[in-house]
């Protein structure tokens, strides 16, 4: 059982996310205190009940988290986080948002589907002709690749382009500890060079759709274009890469639960659910609170930040009976809060299940067994997603194995 007392202080808790132990220390950490004092003017929120209060409460701001994770408001990439969604709040908030949200809709993910589909379907080829042969990288080879593939073509940018200037400034192996002023800095850079080349003319694609007036007048600035667009790239890529690797992994590490969605995969967006649940990608989020507060019975300082444990909420026992199972018959209804709550909600929530689903669709379409071969290398270089940096895999035809003619 892991202990509490050497808990690091302060943002140090982001470096428990690679730890092999993350979901019993966070449940004892909430079954211990939901509201625990972290030091350095961090509290960490890990009930369902407070969470979920703390996300849709608006006096409790959105950004600082962010911020003080790229190294607090003197770091060379404040600009473009201060003007991302994730930043903003109240009447800018809602403002930005409603011009960005046009671009996510349940039936823009929907439109998406037949690409997701047939690159899923490419993807997953690729792989299983890999793994037939020897342990191969389901992570590398197919989970990281749908998401990328999805946000390249969102951008309408081409696939050389996208291999030799965008993705090198994000992608890392998993296991360095990576440089998040680097990634979005280079994107930064990289989207206004873009914009700039155009000179007012179409880019084709999301930029130019982040860049359309709505039908009062109301647009983004072009510091805010640009912001966006680096979140979308950020918040879309390897948290969608964690859901499908993760999924995997559940799946792998029960059996039973693997043979019923292979024979029915209309329970798949089920078990998506129970993923997402059970092993979030994105596991925390952060607010601020700028006036004290009552919490759990703690007093929180005005000033303070407070890291909010999506996970443990996730696993609040109750709010979900036998939390640490991984059950494929559970109806997690409303009350997962893997994509957030209240004003922050995630905007790519139906476009992470869409891509989820379609691929699992096609990786079981195939009629394989696969098998885990050694057990995952979780991320070290994002400490906001938790998901393996590397799943070796192989798989065989299934069905009775054929004899050998004696
Ligand atoms: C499994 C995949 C994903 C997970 C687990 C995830 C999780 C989250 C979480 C926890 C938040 C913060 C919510 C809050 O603090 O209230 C968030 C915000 C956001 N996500 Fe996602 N996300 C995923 C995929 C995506 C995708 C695919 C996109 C875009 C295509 C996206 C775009 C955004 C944006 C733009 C925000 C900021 C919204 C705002 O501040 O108003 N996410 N996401």
């Amino acid at each position: 059982m892991p202990t509490l007392s050497d808990l690091p202080r302060g943002w140090g808790i982001l470096s428990l996310t690679p730890r092999e132990d993350y979901f019993d220390l966070w449940n004892q950490i909430r079954d211990e205190a939901p509201v625990r004092d972290a030091g350095e003017g961090l509290f960490l929120v890990s009930g369902w009940d407070l969470v979920n209060r703390v996300l849709r409460d608006p006096a409790q701001l959105a950004g600082s988290g962010v911020s003080r994770g790229f190294g607090g408001p003197d770091n060379p990439v404040e600009s473009v986080v201060a003007n991302w969604l994730m930043s903003q709040n109240g009447e800018t908030h809602r403002r930005a948002r409603a011009l960005v949200a046009r671009l996510f809709t349940p039936a823009a993910a929907e439109q998406l589907a037949a690409l997701v589909r047939e690159r899923s379907a490419a993807l997953v080829a690729g792989f299983i002709d890999e793994a037939s042969l020897r342990p191969a990288n389901f992570a590398g080879l197919v989970a990281q690749r749908l998401p990328s593939e999805v946000i390249r073509h969102l951008f309408a940018i081409e696939p050389g382009e996208w291999e030799e200037q965008v993705q090198p400034l994000f992608t890392t192996d998993g296991l360095q500890t990576g440089d998040g002023f680097a990634a979005v800095k280079g994107l930064a850079e990289y989207f206004h060079a873009k914009i700039t080349a155009a000179r007012g003319q179409h880019l084709g694609g999301i930029i130019d759709q982040l860049r359309a007036p709505d039908r009062q007048g109301g647009h983004l600035s072009e510091a805010e274009v640009i912001a966006n667009a680096v979140l979308i790239v950020t918040a879309a890529i390897d948290t969608t890469a964690g859901l499908i690797t993760n999924t995997l992994l559940r799946l792998l590490e029960h059996p039973a639960a693997m043979a019923r969605v292979q024979a029915e995969p209309a329970l798949l967006p089920r078990v998506i659910e129970e993923s997402l649940r059970h092993c979030p990608s994105a596991p925390s989020s952060t607010r601020h609170a700028p006036q004290a507060l009552e919490l759990g019975g703690v007093h929180i300082p005005a000033g303070s930040d407070l890291f909010l444990s999506l996970a443990a909420a996730n696993r609040d026992p109750a709010q979900f009976p036998d939390p640490d199972r991984f059950d494929v018959d559970r109806d997690c209804g409303t009350r997962l809060l893997t994509f957030g709550g209240g004003a922050h909600f995630c905007l790519g929530a139906s476009l992470a299940r869409t891509e989820a689903r379609l691929l699992f669709e096609a990786l079981f379409a195939a009629g394989r067994d696969f098998r885990l071969c050694e057990a995952p290398r979780w991320r070290q270089d994002n400490p906001s997603v938790r998901s393996p940096a590397g799943l070796l895999v192989s798989c065989q035809r299934n069905g009775p194995s054929v004899e050998e003619p004696a």
